[in-house]
């Protein structure tokens, strides 16, 4: 067997493993399954595979992985990468850290807690709090469990026996919602989706008729979530007028920032979120619009304590030393977690608030530059004025989705298809800060050829 890899050998490998990957990112290229089954030995076997061999291997599979920060990177709503970040991230693979206690994380607790309390003050919240999570979808879930045991005591102990709760969001909300009603024992049927007007915000006054519906039938209505920055046009919903119904009613009103709440690091972008102080919760994922490496999620809470309060679990074989504040362990939804606060402080030490407010202003700016490139090619229709970073269009005459999928599969560059209105359109999320308006204008080129093959073909 081969003794332990030395430190430089790691680093060597690690270069020749990032040489081989940045050497195939600047293009695209689709390759199927069958494609790599064929030129990747995939399967693990009784004997060990000797080192350079296997180095070959690990190439041949960075090579052959889709490429999330090149200029031909659209489908997401996370794309692009920054360095210090990646490098952090690397770091935090080879410290190998478990966030549950300060006896094990040391320093990483204190930069845990001056990331939540920042993302507190950014949002407004003067005595929050707060947890990372692996993912928006789980944020929200933190959030739900906080709310469903908010409403009705005695539930974290005894469940949720004999009470019906309804959670609302609207018909753009994340699926994470739904999923999270199914997994809580609140049940999938019983997330209402309120409808949303002609720019994908929720109905206000919708929302408060389905609130007294329930009510009157016996529901619990207890939880609703605004979107900020939907998952497909990326629409802000308006926390201001729905939180208002719901305070009313006592419903928890939680922000799924997931995706949007980035834009409260900039003082011009952040009118897209008034009331954002009002919430109990935000969702918050720096992983999407701020370039941190996935994943990089936050779920803040205006009150102080629900978070230890929901999720702390006496356990002496872990929590030994330190105060519970020194231990994150005793609020998060994890036991074991990956330490995903290390990137983000060092990206946001770098570039400090004016920073991400101008990385912020840029992925705006070339925003603005491809809709003003859409608007005045006559091939092109743009679907909605964009509240945020998702572009929606469509090539007249040929379906988004045969366009979609031609791209990705003739290796020009990934990009995703969305619904709204029944309208069917592409697109596009500007999330890379390094790219350049011509990246976009060669997009929109390739994006044309494209569709006129298929025309020629008569799909
Ligand atoms: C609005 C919104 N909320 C939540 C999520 C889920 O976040 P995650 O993928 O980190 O679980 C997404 C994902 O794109 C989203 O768009």
């Amino acid at each position: 067997m081969e003794s332990a890899i030395r430190p430089q050998t790691l680093i060597s490998q690690l270069q020749s493993l990032i040489d081989a990957y940045e050497g195939s990112e600047s293009e695209g290229t689709f390759y199927s399954p069958e494609a790599i089954r064929e030129r990747v030995p995939l399967q693990i076997e009784d004997e060990p595979t000797p080192q350079d061999e296997l180095m070959e291997i690990l190439k041949a599979i960075v090579i052959r992985t889709p490429k999330t920060a090149n200029r031909l990177f659209f489908n997401q709503l996370f794309g692009g990468k920054e360095d210090l970040a990646v490098v952090a991230d690397m770091m935090v693979a080879r410290m190998n850290n478990s966030m549950y206690t300060y006896k094990v994380a040391g320093p990483h607790v204190l930069i845990e807690h001056e990331l939540l309390r920042k993302a507190c003050d950014v949002i407004g919240f003067t005595d929050g709090e707060g947890t990372f999570c692996p993912g928006g979808s789980l944020g929200n879930l933190v959030a739900m469990v906080v709310a469903r045991n908010t409403s009705v005591a005695g539930v974290r102990d005894h469940g949720v026996a004999g009470n019906t709760f309804t959670a609302y969001t609207s018909a753009e909300g994340h699926y994470s919602i739904r999923k999270n009603a199914g997994i809580l024992g609140i049940g999938r049927e019983n997330v209402r989706e309120i409808a949303v007007n002609d720019r994908g915000e929720m109905q206000a006054d919708d929302f408060g008729k389905q609130v007294e519906q329930d009510l009157a039938a016996g529901f619990i209505p207890f939880f609703v979530n605004l979107t900020a920055g939907t998952t497909v046009l990326g629409a802000f919903d308006d926390v201001t007028q729905v939180g208002a119904i719901a305070k009313k009613h006592g419903i928890w009103v939680h922000v799924d920032g997931s995706y949007g709440a980035s834009v409260l690091m900039s003082k011009k972008r952040a009118a897209l979120l008034p009331g954002i102080e009002l919430a109990d919760s935000v969702s918050w994922n720096p992983h999407k619009m701020m370039g941190v490496p996935l994943t990089c999620s936050m779920l803040l809470s205006k009150k102080k304590g629900l978070l230890i309060d929901n999720f702390s679990e006496v356990s002496d074989y872990l929590f030994q030393d330190d105060a519970d504040e020194l231990n994150p362990g005793m609020k998060s939804l994890q036991c074991g977690r990956r330490n995903d606060a290390f990137k983000l402080w060092a990206l946001w030490k770098q570039l400090g608030n004016k920073g991400f407010e101008q990385r912020l202003e840029k992925q705006f700016l070339l925003r603005d530059e491809i809709v003003s490139m859409i608007k005045s090619d006559p091939a092109f229709e743009l679907i909605i004025e964009p509240a945020s970073l998702n572009v929606c269009f469509q090539y007249r005459g040929v379906a988004s989705d045969r366009i979609c999928s031609a791209l990705d599969k003739k290796g020009f560059g990934k990009v995703g298809h969305g619904t709204f209105n029944r309208q069917h359109f592409i697109r596009m999320v500007i999330v890379n800060a390094d790219l350049v308006p011509k990246d976009l204008e060669d997009f929109l080129s390739g994006i044309k050829v494209i569709a006129m093959g298929l025309q020629g073909e008569g799909k």
